[in-house]
């Protein structure tokens, strides 16, 4: 096989900005496009890029004779639920578009993320299983579990090779997070060494899984390098690195940062967090393709403060 020729949709999200270099070093930085509605200003080869229109992502394929895709474009679970006929057509008709382009190009792999708001308020809530009850209760969660059925179909049909991974709340200090539940995660760590506090939108114990994204860049990239053979799963991978509650998070901070304050306002993206996990059940993809984390809670937050301090150049 050829090195592949390698395209992201949605390049300039939070999860984009740290694949995108990650890939360069796989695959050499000539190998990678970026695409997004907005323009990047990356050192990579870049394409203005609306994912719900067919022929342009059609072109854009064809222009770089293009052999990977990474489709990262959604809209996340607190916007999708303000604006839920964008969140729609962005994230159903775009991953149909990605699918279609796909075959019709002889795409040879496809990732496609999904997520842990694929599953609802009647899902075990704790050590979720692989498979389970799935009765997603936002617009967000309910594209997801679409997607992923979608995906599964053209791999029966079609022979598609596409893979996918229900991440759960990503946390990262390049990237701004694009409007998800978990995003308190991130804010907590700037407004700590802006301000001292943090008032979070969610209340002190809701539990939720989390990963660093060093672990969640390393997991796409290792699921995509795995043998077809390997892979039992063509829907999504249970994910799982870190679970903690929003008071765990700022305990763990005050370890740091003795004099950080927390308060708690919780507003509409409680009941999406009431709506989800605790924990996840990743047997799966350990057995099927190695999957194991590095990082904990305690070396997460000691990296994510010094990189922040460094990004806001504060001491
Ligand atoms: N960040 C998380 O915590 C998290 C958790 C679970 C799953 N995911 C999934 O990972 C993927 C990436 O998430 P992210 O956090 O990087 O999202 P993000 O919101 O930070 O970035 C999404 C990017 O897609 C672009 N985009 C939006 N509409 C587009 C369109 N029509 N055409 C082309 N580009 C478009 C946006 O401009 C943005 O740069 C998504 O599928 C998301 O559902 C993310």
């Amino acid at each position: 096989m050829s090195t592949p020729k390698v395209l992201i949709i949605g390049a300039g999200g939070q999860l984009g900005q740290e694949l995108a270099p990650a890939l360069a070093r796989q695959f050499g930085q000539e190998q990678l496009v970026l695409s997004d509605l907005k323009p990047l200003g990356s050192v990579y080869a870049e394409e203005l890029l609306d994912v719900t229109d067919k022929a342009a992502l059609a072109a854009v394929v064809q222009k770089h004779r293009i052999t990977h895709i990474y489709h990262l474009a959604a809209l996340l679970s607190a916007t999708g639920e303000k604006n839920p006929g964008l969140a729609w057509q962005i994230n159903m008709q775009g991953l149909l578009n990605v699918l279609d382009v796909c075959v019709e190009a002889k795409i040879e792999r496809l990732f496609w993320p999904s997520s842990i708001a694929v599953f609802g308020p009647t899902t075990p809530r704790h050590n979720t299983p692989q498979r389970t009850i799935i009765e997603p209760a936002t617009i967000y969660g309910i594209t997801k579990q679409a997607g992923e059925h979608l995906c599964d179909w053209y791999f029966r049909k079609h022979g598609l090779d596409v893979r996918s991974l229900r991440y759960p709340g990503l946390i990262s200090w390049k990237a701004e997070p694009g409007g998800g539940t978990t995003d308190y995660a991130v804010h907590i760590f700037f407004e700590a060494l802006r301000h001292n506090a943090y008032t979070c939108f969610l209340g002190a114990g809701s539990a939720l899984p989390m990963m660093y994204m060093p672990d969640a860049v390393r997991a796409t990239l290792e699921l995509m390098a795995a043998p077809a053979e390997k892979l039992s799963i063509r829907t999504s991978y249970n994910l799982s690195a870190l679970s903690f509650t929003p008071a765990e998070l700022a305990a763990t901070l005050q370890k740091l940062l003795p004099d950080f304050r927390m308060d708690y306002a919780p507003d509409f993206r409680q009941a999406i967090a009431d709506s989800w996990p605790a924990s996840i059940d990743d047997s799966e993809a350990r057995k099927d393709w190695g999957w194991q984390p590095e990082w904990s809670l305690d070396a997460m937050v000691q990296d994510m403060l010094t990189n922040i301090r460094q990004k806001l150049q504060v001491a």
